[in-house]
């Protein structure tokens, strides 16, 4: 193999080269597949051979790799193809693929996209990532040890994500002894699964990364095979997704390009049908329509543009349209609602939190949005569904969401692109899921708002003062209802109108059934915020006195708040000190095992980072604090 290399002619294999490598095979079709497996069945060593065997190499690269290979002593094969994927130096260290990898090789009939997706657990999200555009996933099984519960996990979800082709390899069949007996028997085993959750077909292929067995040559160890060889199948596998371009025109605007006066064009690329110079189209959610005028690229102007393509449209009025908007066409728009029933893939180490607002992205449209518990979780071994309040990483189930603003969506099943969203943690910043879309819940059609005449700013105007909410945090036994308390004393005497909602008498009612855990907390504090923000609305001034331990759901109350009206207090007392009064005896009982979940103890308090008001309780006394906040409230 190695004498041949200095033959290879290689066209492209790296990032810079890519325009110019497809730009050459322009005519032949794409496809665009991934790979899946588990750790140890061969992803990279296969995709490797793709690489290697349809000559796709440059040669100071073979020259690393013969190298390296060395280096780390791999047993019998002259190069290690594992090394010419794993890119990283750190995953060949701990020998698994942590990211997303696309690598792009042609032959003489097709060209190829690959997306290497890694296989342990932890990285169910990259797989995601590229799955949600393939049009065929490589599902791999080591022969030796059959289908494993990551095979099921990633069959569920290219299933779910609507990959049409799916092939089963499976690989190492040299370490089976090219067992026709061992291959049937997998392929029945994953036949089974397969139908059970939906997959009606797939392709089975025996090979072996390795050697090279029916990867581009046929293997001379099986002859029992008649099938293609995986190279052969990936060639022929008619492209079937290709209805983007039949389905509506849908363009979602990614930016507004203004140079100057004169021109005012939407960039975007068109994620659906067709658009000409002259089409009717209409700019959603807003609804206002217009004429295409233009479609301007770098190159000139066109006459139409497809899905896929990256372009800028001008109209023919001024009409507005913003980032995140939906140029479509005008007769037949996608849907607005905002509320939906989805399915979610959790993807962070910290479990979902019913009530919780997360960042929702799809496309180019970003909103505040919570969920809520899981109609049920789905068990990707058997597809049973399961009862469940939350999700835990991996996991996958069936939420509603609600979004703070409308978006512009169609079904997943439609549209994968205007289907498909991903969920951001606002604190950490971490994508933590995956979503598609099923329908929007059609009681989001039917709840309007009702216009009222004795609106916020009546009933406040009548009591002569600004509404706010004063919100007290800090740990249990800080000193937050104490100081509220006096707080609320002094703005009586003065005659404003209050009203204190305190931690432990709002649980004695309205969140009677609710407990510590994380969850249990952010629906506390969902429910008093919601409540705090109507008693705003009637004009009051509201005190609360809540632990309310996460950042996350004291943001989301400041933002259901007008622009000053949220005044956050945080009663700055140490533990120790906390624990040392111990007012109510709970520190003790927490300490001796007897209260579970305990603030401090065993369930984390996340100081604020800027609040309005911080009331060092050891420095200042509680009527001296109550002071400072009254004089704060009374400047304005
Ligand atoms: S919060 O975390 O959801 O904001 P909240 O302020 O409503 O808590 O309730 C806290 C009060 O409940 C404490 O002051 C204490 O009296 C009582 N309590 C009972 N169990 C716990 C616990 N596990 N953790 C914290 N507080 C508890």
């Amino acid at each position: 193999m190695t004498e041949q290399t200095h033959e290879y002619k290689v066209d492209a294999l790296i990032a810079e080269d890519i325009d110019a490598y497809l730009a050459k095979h322009q005519h032949k079709t794409m496809l665009r597949f991934i790979t899946c497996g588990s750790v140890d069945d061969g992803k990279s060593t296969l995709i490797g051979r793709l690489l290697y065997d349809s000559k796709m190499i440059f040669e100071d690269q073979l020259a690393t790799l013969s190298k390296d290979s060395k280096a780390v002593g791999t047993q019998g094969q002259e190069i290690d193809f594992a090394l010419l994927v794993d890119g990283l130096a750190a995953e060949r260290e701990q020998g698994i693929t942590i990211d997303v990898a696309y690598r792009f090789f042609a032959t003489d009939k097709r060209k190829f996209i690959v997306a290497d997706t890694p296989g342990h657990e932890q990285y169910t999200r990259n797989m995601v990532t590229g799955a949600s555009t393939a049009d065929l996933a490589v599902i791999l099984i080591d022969a030796r040890q059959g289908v494993l519960t990551q095979t099921r996990r990633h069959s569920y979800i290219v299933n779910l994500l609507g990959i049409p082709n799916v092939v089963l390899a499976v690989n190492k069949m040299d370490l089976v002894g090219y067992s026709q007996e061992r291959y049937d028997e997998i392929v029945a085993d994953y036949r089974a699964f397969a139908e059970s959750i939906g997959i009606k077909e797939f392709t089975a292929i025996p090979i072996s990364g390795l050697r090279g067995d029916n990867i581009v040559e046929r293997s001379t160890g099986m002859d029992w095979y008649y099938g293609p060889t995986l190279m052969a199948h990936l060639e022929e596998v008619p492209l079937t997704d290709r209805s983007a371009r039949e389905r509506p025109f849908r363009m979602p605007v990614q930016w507004v390009n203004r140079p100057n006066l004169d021109f005012r064009g939407f960039s975007g690329t068109v994620s659906s049908g067709m658009v000409r110079p002259g089409d009717a189209v209409r700019v959603v959610p807003s609804g206002k329509t217009s004429t295409v005028k233009s479609i301007v690229t770098y190159d000139g102007d066109l006459d139409s543009a497809i899905a896929g393509q990256a372009v800028t449209i001008t109209f023919a009025d001024e009409i507005d349209c913003s980032r995140g908007s939906v140029i479509a066409a005008a007769d037949m728009p996608p849907e607005v609602a905002d509320q939906f029933e989805t399915t979610l893939i959790w993807m962070d180490e910290a479990e979902m939190l019913p009530g919780r607002p997360y960042i929702l992205q799809l496309g180019t449209q970003s909103v505040t949005a919570t969920i809520t518990e899981p109609k049920f979780e789905v068990n990707v071994n058997t597809a049973e569904h399961l009862a469940s309040r939350t999700l835990k990483l991996n996991a996958i189930g069936v939420c509603n969401i609600s979004t703070d603003r409308p978006l512009v969506f169609e079904s997943y099943d439609d549209d994968r692109t205007m289907g498909g969203f991903i969920l951001i943690d606002r604190m950490t910043n971490a994508t933590v899921a995956a979503g598609l879309i099923h329908f929007a819940l059609r009681r989001s059609q039917n709840i309007h708002w009702q216009a009222v005449d004795i609106d916020r700013d009546a009933h406040a105007a009548q009591k002569g003062q600004k509404p706010r909410v004063v919100w007290f945090t800090g740990l249990s036994g800080s000193g937050k209802s104490t100081i509220a308390n006096l707080v609320e004393k002094k703005l009586h005497s003065m005659g404003r109108h209050s009203f204190l909602l305190d931690g432990d008498n709002v649980r004695h009612g309205l969140n009677r059934d609710l407990g510590f855990t994380d969850a249990d907390r952010v629906e506390n504090i969902r429910r008093v915020g919601e409540v705090a923000r109507l008693m705003t609305d009637a004009g009051l001034i509201v005190l609360t006195a809540f632990i309310s331990p996460f950042q996350s759901e004291r943001r989301m109350v400041r933002d259901l708040m007008a622009e000053g009206e949220f005044v956050e207090v945080f009663v700055d007392t140490p533990l120790d000190v906390a624990e040392s009064r111990d007012v109510k005896g709970l520190y003790k009982k927490a300490r001796a095992g007897q209260l579970k979940n305990f603030t401090g103890i065993d369930s984390p308090y996340e100081a604020p980072e800027s609040a309005e008001i911080v009331v060092n309780t050891n420095e200042m006394s509680a009527e001296a604090a109550a002071e400072m906040i009254v004089d704060y409230l009374l400047r304005d």
